[in-house]
């Protein structure tokens, strides 16, 4: 009862995402606000695949310090994925991802906790000695999110935080219900936390 209260107090005070373009649904925006906002001070947040800032800017808003790194290429590119790349491409049409996403943080008072990564989520895997919170919504294939989780995870602090988008616990064609099912479910390091509509996360426990 309590915890409803604060919970739509969240939804309204993070209302503005739903003015940007993406796909996150009001849950999967709280449930990324709830994971930012658990996090120690200074924290580090990884986000992988950012578009225009939806769910970056749920992230920012419940980070109390810290930077959220928002790795894309900024170019509607889908890795492996081409089905998803097609929607991207066209959605994207002359628009210039990287203007519009920084535009968007701006408008919006979250920039300065931004540290933008243009390129692919390979290339900066090195850039992190400790992650605390660890975003998955880039190549939604199950190539590009099994490298990802491999690239990334192995830097997640101890209590640390895992989300992935897209987790259809049907769909085992997906890259999110792959990795989920059968590298982290699995694992003895991860614990389940609690599912946001389709946004999956866990708490890395060792
Ligand atoms: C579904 S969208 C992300 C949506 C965003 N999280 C939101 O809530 O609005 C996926 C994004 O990941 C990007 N992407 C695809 N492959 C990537 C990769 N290997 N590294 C980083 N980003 C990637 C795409 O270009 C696209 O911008």
């Amino acid at each position: 009862m309590f915890g409803n209260f604060i919970e739509n107090r969240i939804r309204k005070k993070i209302s503005a995402f739903e003015a940007i373009d993406g796909w996150l649904t009001p849950n999967e925006a709280l449930g990324l606000y709830l994971l930012a906002s658990k996090l120690p001070p200074h924290a580090t947040v990884v986000e992988i695949g950012s578009w225009q800032g939806k769910s970056t800017y749920c992230l920012a808003r419940g980070l109390r310090s810290g930077t959220i790194h928002a790795i894309d290429p900024f170019n509607a590119s889908g890795g492996f994925d081409l089905r998803s790349e097609q929607e991207y491409m066209q959605k994207k049409a002359d628009t210039d991802l990287l203007a519009l996403f920084r535009e968007n943080m701006s408008r919006l008072g979250v920039l300065h906790k931004i540290n933008v990564k243009q390129g692919y989520s390979s290339q900066f895997a090195g850039d992190f000695e400790k992650i605390d919170l660890l975003f998955i919504d880039g190549d939604h294939s199950i190539p590009g999110c099994i490298a990802d989780f491999e690239q990334y995870a192995p830097r997640l602090a101890p209590g640390g935080w895992i989300a992935f988008h897209d987790y259809y616990a049907e769909s085992t064609d997906l890259g999110s219900t792959f990795v989920v099912n059968n590298l982290v479910m699995p694992s003895a390091n991860f614990r389940f936390y609690r599912s946001f509509d389709t946004l999956w996360t866990a708490r890395k426990i060792r």
